[in-house]
């Protein structure tokens, strides 16, 4: 096949390890006899400097002309310490979600066999947690009005949801359990907010349409405490932009690195594949980030973008396999000798390709 994908490297960590993950992704094109075509694009702090905007025109131009899209991080403190600036990073991610209408984000919650005396939690908590966050991606507070008031004393910002917004997500959520243990959790905070109010009465509409899923509501609050202390419980959960963001960043250290997990973002346009951490930008440069989260968002690109199943299977025993022979980087490496970004990404291309 040939296959189109924009690398957004981002800022901070995001170019180490995108480079990574293209490696294994040519590891895999060689041995599945696919063409690969890559198109690179600036986003976040990179695009500000050489642009003044986040996401340029042109960058969203590759994207919409690309199969798929292979993204790092974004963000640089620069920014984070000055709260007057009025161009920020993360806008170029909003803007990129929006204009692409990528309306659903979709985060596994990964347990590594031999990872999992790293996690926090005890293993006998976490040894079968399997589940999915699908978190809203296009709505609610991230993109709702914000403001100050004249005498900038008062701000807000507003959290909007229409029907339409919620049907789309909650079906889809329902279509994602009949995959898997027919299990869907709907999370929101229903006794106080009006929009989860929404939620909930869309949500009872389209239960009926999926008799075989179980549905369970949960209150946002409980869920991150069950998060903790039942992950097990869970299969797939779907929840709004903000609750998602908050507690998909909670579920990741289940598995004891928040640099192991992928993610995927689809909707209306071109799909976006990125891991869930940011730009890291104390190990910028350093070749020590931990690129597993996005080579694992590339066997998810393969999976979601091309249905091409085989070839995110053999990233995926590749990644396993490097774990199981401590081929790691220092976040995970404990005491244990730690290996570089690149090397890492070496032996799972080679793996790839060898194994
Ligand atoms: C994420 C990140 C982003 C978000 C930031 C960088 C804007 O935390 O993808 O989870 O809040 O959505
Ligand atoms: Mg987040």
């Amino acid at each position: 096949m040939q296959l189109n994908i924009a690398l957004l490297s981002g800022d901070g960590i995001g170019p180490e390890v995108v480079a990574q993950a293209v490696k294994v992704c040519n590891a895999v094109a060689q041995k599945y006899h696919h063409q690969l075509h890559w198109k690179e694009a600036l986003v976040g702090a990179i695009a500000i400097e050489a642009t003044g905007n986040p996401y340029p025109d042109e960058t969203h131009e590759i994207c919409m002309a690309a199969d798929a899209v292979l993204f790092g991080a974004i963000g640089d403190p620069k920014y984070d310490h000055d709260p007057k600036a009025t161009v920020r990073p993360e806008q170029g991610l909003l803007a990129m979600r929006k204009k692409l209408g990528l309306y659903a984000n979709i985060r596994p919650t990964l347990v590594f066999p031999s990872l999992l005396h790293k996690s926090p939690l005890r293993r006998d908590l976490i040894e079968n947690a399997d589940f999915v966050v699908i978190r809203e991606l296009t709505g609610g507070v991230y993109f709702g009005d914000r403001g100050r008031n004249e005498t900038r004393d008062k701000a807000w910002d507003v959290v909007e949801y229409t029907a339409a917004e919620i049907e789309r997500i909650v079906k889809l959520a329902y279509e994602y359990a009949m995959q898997r243990r027919k299990k869907l959790t709907i999370v929101d905070k229903a006794n106080i907010l009006e929009t989860s109010r929404l939620w909930r009465e869309v949500s009872q509409r389209i239960a009926p349409l999926f008799p075989e899923v179980e549905t369970e509501y949960l209150f946002v609050d409980a869920a991150a405490m069950r998060i903790i202390q039942w992950p097990e419980s869970f299969d797939v959960m779907v929840t709004e932009n903000m609750f998602g963001d908050i507690l998909t960043d909670e579920a990741s250290v289940i598995s004891g690195s928040m640099g192991m997990m992928p993610s995927a973002s689809i909707g209306l346009h071109t799909s976006v594949f990125e891991p869930i951490h940011g730009s890291y930008p104390q190990a910028a440069g350093k070749n020590i980030a931990n690129p597993v989260g996005t080579i694992l968002s590339a066997a998810m690109l393969f999976e979601y973008a091309f249905n091409l199943k085989d070839e995110a299977d053999i990233i995926r025993k590749a990644v396993d396999a490097s774990l199981e022979h401590n081929i790691v980087t220092v976040d995970i490496s404990g005491d244990a000798k730690s290996y570089s970004t690149g090397e890492v990404g070496d032996w799972i291309a080679d793996f790839v390709q060898n194994g």
